[in-house]
């Protein structure tokens, strides 16, 4: 590719006319590594150019086996393309795209011409044309970009991918509102990237430019959002689909409204506790679970409580390490599943002293030297455990990126691999309601402000984190009914991610409703504490 010759052998009014701005080649990296997820047989890039896309597919999916096609209106350009036409896998066909007949494809990628409809010289043959062969109305569509977007949409394949440069305003005009409804309608749009300085990755940009990313998998699935500042972070990007920020669900992007602000004010939501938030603690206490000193001795499976014949009496339901929750939510039948499969699930809980298996077992641990740890010395008798109720939130005392978060609803109590969590008065009643905050990903981001990180990005919560922890106040709670509350458990039973998509619907509903904030504010829908788009 001889982008620079070219540049330099040609008059810039002569680009503008073919709309001929260029992608730098790591964004052309980043699409290209969206389309070729699921190895395209056939791939098109509507406007060819200097071939960026073909050069970065190529270099990605080396060993793989494509077709790619390009179309190139101007004859020109391709003379300074430095591989061979129809060598290999590439064919350019020199033709206007858009005249071009309907050709399925398992993937598209395009930074199409940008220019202003009026200028475009076929405009008066090309449209009747394009709107007979998909069946649409091109109405007051002022920009030639826009009709590349639909036609590539409309010749994608079932379960196909696109990459598309749009200006990031295209969201806003009147004309997008059509191609708004449609990306969302068949559910096409999955992510939205934009960039912030524009000028160090984009050079030749006059607009704000975004990448839409889409697939043609018919999923309702929230829409990613990504914000990129610069080069060197883009570089570290490894696969854009699995880099984000933030995700909005399309039910918050309505076609009317205008959506840069609405993708803006997801993005740049500051990371304080917003208004009226109290205290977790002002709901209950949250404590950490029974410390035995010796959970080896304490913690039984069933086969070994038969073996020794310890009384029913002595033995207390117990979750006695983390990974015996898996759910994030726990009912008493998982429980009965863990005692099946013969799980240490029942702890060691002296209440009745004449059962001769239990005191036989009490002399075993003494002659195992168990009396003298360092907790049970301690206690008088050594072996009796502290006294806890079960608790019907559980949080996780190490976490790996999410704070554990589980809905108990079982009869077991816990040792200290959860802390627990018991509501006073406040808290009884709203139990579900909170669990929607804490597993949300607003909930999960102000709790982390309290974390204290561990090596190997290990994070710990103390009892302490947590009481301080912020939490949606009675009145903002309330802004959730219980059935919704319901519906998260229910899905929380089966579906985390859908569990948690809803939950964070629930709360953006919180946020959204701020009694203090600014009528203009207000009536943008936009969290008063969200940051402006600089
Ligand atoms: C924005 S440039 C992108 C070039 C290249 N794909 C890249 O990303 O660097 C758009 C290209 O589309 C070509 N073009 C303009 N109108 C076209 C049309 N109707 N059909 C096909 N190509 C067209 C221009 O000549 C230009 O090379």
């Amino acid at each position: 590719m001889h982008e620079s010759e070219y540049i330099a052998d040609t008059a810039i009014s002569y680009r503008k006319d073919y709309g001929q701005f260029f992608t730098p080649p790591p964004v052309a990296h980043l699409m290209a590594s969206w389309i070729i997820r699921d190895n395209p047989k056939t791939i098109l890039d509507p406007a060819f150019g200097l071939g960026v896309f073909f050069e970065a597919v190529k270099n990605i999916a080396l060993d793989k086996k494509f077709k790619f096609v390009g179309y190139e209106i101007d004859e020109k350009i391709l003379n300074y393309i430095n591989f061979k036409n129809n060598t290999n896998n590439l064919e350019i066909i020199n033709e206007d795209f858009l005249e071009s007949p309907i050709r399925y494809y398992d993937a598209i990628i395009c930074n199409p011409p940008y220019m202003r409809f009026q200028k475009f010289l076929k405009r008066h043959n090309i449209l009747p044309i394009i709107e007979k062969q998909i069946g649409k109305k091109f109405l007051g569509y002022s920009n030639i970009a826009s009709i590349f977007l639909v036609k590539a949409l409309h010749q994608l394949k079932p379960n196909g991918r696109l990459a598309f440069i749009m200006p990031f305003e295209f969201f806003n005009t009147g004309y997008g509102k059509e191609i708004k409804r449609s990306l969302l309608e068949k559910h096409l749009l999955k992510q939205i990237v934009i960039f912030s300085n524009e000028k160090d990755i984009f050079p030749e940009a006059t607009t704000t430019v975004s990448i839409l990313l889409c697939r043609y998998d018919k999923k309702n699935e929230p829409i990613k959002l990504t914000f990129i500042s610069d080069k060197t972070e883009m570089k570290n990007i490894n696969s854009i689909g699995d880099y984000f920020q933030a995700t909005i669900h399309p039910n918050d992007l309505p076609v009317e409204k205008k959506w840069t602000p609405i993708i803006n004010a997801y993005l740049f939501k500051e990371e304080k506790t917003p208004d009226g938030f109290c205290l977790l603690s002002y709901y209950g206490k949250v404590m950490r679970g029974i410390a035995t000193g010796a959970n080896e001795f304490f913690a039984l499976n069933k086969s070994r409580a038969d073996e020794l014949g310890i009384v029913d009496e002595n033995l207390t339901k117990c979750i006695t390490k983390s990974q015996q929750i898996k759910k994030l939510v726990f009912t008493e039948e998982d429980f009965n599943e863990l005692v099946k499969l013969d799980k240490p699930v029942f702890c060691l809980n002296v209440k009745n002293l004449n059962d001769e298996a239990t005191l036989s077992y009490i002399n075993y641990g003494e002659r195992k030297g168990y009396n003298n740890r360092y907790l049970t010395k301690n206690r008088s008798p050594w072996f009796k455990v502290e006294h806890r109720r079960r608790a019907p939130i559980l949080f996780g005392v190490f976490n790996r990126g999410r704070l554990k978060v589980v809905r108990n609803y079982s009869s077991a109590i816990n040792f200290t691999c959860y802390h627990s969590f018991y509501p006073n008065i406040f808290g009884m009643n709203i139990l579900n309601k909170l669990f929607v905050y804490l597993i949300s990903d607003i909930g999960q981001k102000i709790i982390q402000l309290n974390k204290r990180i561990y090596g190997d990005k290990l994070d710990k919560f103390e009892p302490r984190d947590l009481n301080d922890a912020k939490c949606p106040n009675f009145e903002q709670l309330n802004l959730i009914t219980d059935a919704e509350a319901n519906e998260v458990i229910e899905l929380a039973k089966n579906d985390e991610k859908r569990a948690i998509e809803v939950s964070n619907r629930l709360i953006e509903r919180i946020l959204n409703v701020q009694q203090s904030a600014p009528a203009d504010r207000q009536s943008a829908g936009v969290h008063p504490l969200v940051a402006g788009f600089h």
